[in-house]
């Protein structure tokens, strides 16, 4: 979060760019690593959050392992020197030549997500002469009370073996040659605030490992996902998210028989280090009386508002002039979701203020695309502003 100190030297760079705070990451990133350890936890970072480099080396840095989901966020990965013993690899839709590649890089785990494919890392870890250590995606029915365009465990979902698919057909999962089954894993969503769906999800996962376990599949590990959701409201009162209050509920509630717990965190990690800066460049009235401020920022840069409603706090760095108003902010990308917040009170704004997007860390930079030619934005680093 920016110091007034910084603000002031933001203008020396090119609009619009992400500005990651590292120290503020590096503060996070102490906190997981750190009360992970108290509980014995393992956590793995989904890339899938951001893959900038300088902010992929804090976390090797850390010790967090990886979580990916394609063979080029392996890659990404790997060549960031992330140790490919500590690289797991979930996706409904893994192409053969990813799983291919996954497998002769030496992974930790694929996380499997259909009997279908449990069949096809089958084949190609015997076309290769291995044995692939796999975990079983499995779908617990659970309902995270998220966004429901960011949640992923319930019965109908795309994602995971259906629970019951993989009771009735436990044998011909045990009877794979070129897979062993070595985990259970469970990833129900994204951006979870009530912790009471951790505690519903402890409860499955505990009844999911006991039948198992009765049903004779002996896995070592047991992965219960990210999702811990951040404080897009008021980021300033939550910059470090609360990984405390999901690990001690897991702590409490999980019992899979002292097997390694792993965790998965994308947003908690980096969603508040990174805010997107944007200069404000004209100011317009519609017929309707709507007070428009168009920004030189798009959903090409940051596509979550447009994409599925997200919300990110806006706030005016620059502004000198008295009072406020109200504002819709939108971006320049020609489509009519390309609007960041509708009908939000900033002080009078300007052609030329600067603009930050809060919370604009994860699922930002990562998402980007060159829609309408922009170029993809550039990352400043609060280690190098001085
Ligand atoms: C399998 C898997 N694990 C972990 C994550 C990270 O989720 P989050 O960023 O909510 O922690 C995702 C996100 O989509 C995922 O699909």
């Amino acid at each position: 979060m920016l110091s007034r100190d910084l603000k002031d030297r933001l203008r020396a760079y090119e609009t619009p760019f992400y500005l990651y705070d590292m120290d503020l990451l590096r503060r996070t990133l102490t906190r997981v690593t750190g009360l992970a350890r108290e509980h014995g936890f393992v956590v793995h970072y989904a890339i899938k959050a951001n893959f900038d480099p300088r902010i992929l080396y804090e976390i090797k840095e850390s010790g967090l392992g990886i979580d990916c989901a394609s063979g080029n966020e392996v890659r990404c990965a790997l060549e960031a020197g992330f140790d490919p013993r500590k690289i797991v690899y979930a996706g409904v839709g893994k192409r053969d030549k990813e799983i291919r590649y996954a497998l002769e890089q030496g992974i930790f785990a694929i996380n499997c997500e259909s009997v279908q494919e449990l069949h096809v890392v089958d084949a190609i870890a015997a076309e290769l002469g291995k044995v692939q250590d796999v975990g079983l995606r499995i779908n617990p029915d659970i309902d995270p009370r998220t966004n429901s365009c960011i949640d992923t465990g319930q019965a109908d979902s795309k994602f995971g073996i259906s629970y019951e698919e993989v009771v009735s057909r436990i044998d011909e999962i045990k009877a794979l040659r070129n897979v062993r089954v070595a985990g259970v894993h469970l990833h129900i969503g994204s951006q979870i605030r009530d912790m009471q769906v951790f505690e519903y999800l402890c409860v499955k996962a505990n009844a999911i490992v006991a039948r198992l376990t009765s049903l004779g599949l002996y896995f070592d590990f047991v992965d219960v996902g990210g999702g811990l959701g951040v404080n897009y409201d008021i980021p300033e009162r939550e910059p470090v998210p609360a990984f405390e209050s999901v690990f001690d509920i897991v702590a409490k509630h999980l019992d899979v028989g002292g097997r390694p717990v792993h965790f998965e965190f994308g947003r908690a990690i980096v969603a508040q280090c990174g805010e997107l800066i944007t200069s404000v460049l004209y100011n317009k009235t519609t017929a309707t009386g709507r007070k428009y401020i168009i920004v030189d920022a798009s959903m090409t840069e940051l596509i979550r508002p447009a994409l599925y409603g997200a919300y990110h706090d806006i706030e005016n760095l620059t502004s000198s002039a008295t009072g406020h108003d109200r504002y819709t902010i939108a971006g320049t990308a020609c489509e009519s979701t390309d609007v960041f917040d509708e009908g939000i009170t900033l002080p009078v704004t300007r052609r030329g203020d600067l603009l930050t997007i809060k919370s604009a860390g994860a699922y930002g930079m990562s998402m980007a695309s060159r829609y309408n030619l922009h170029d993809l934005p550039r990352a400043v680093y609060s280690d190098d502003i001085n």
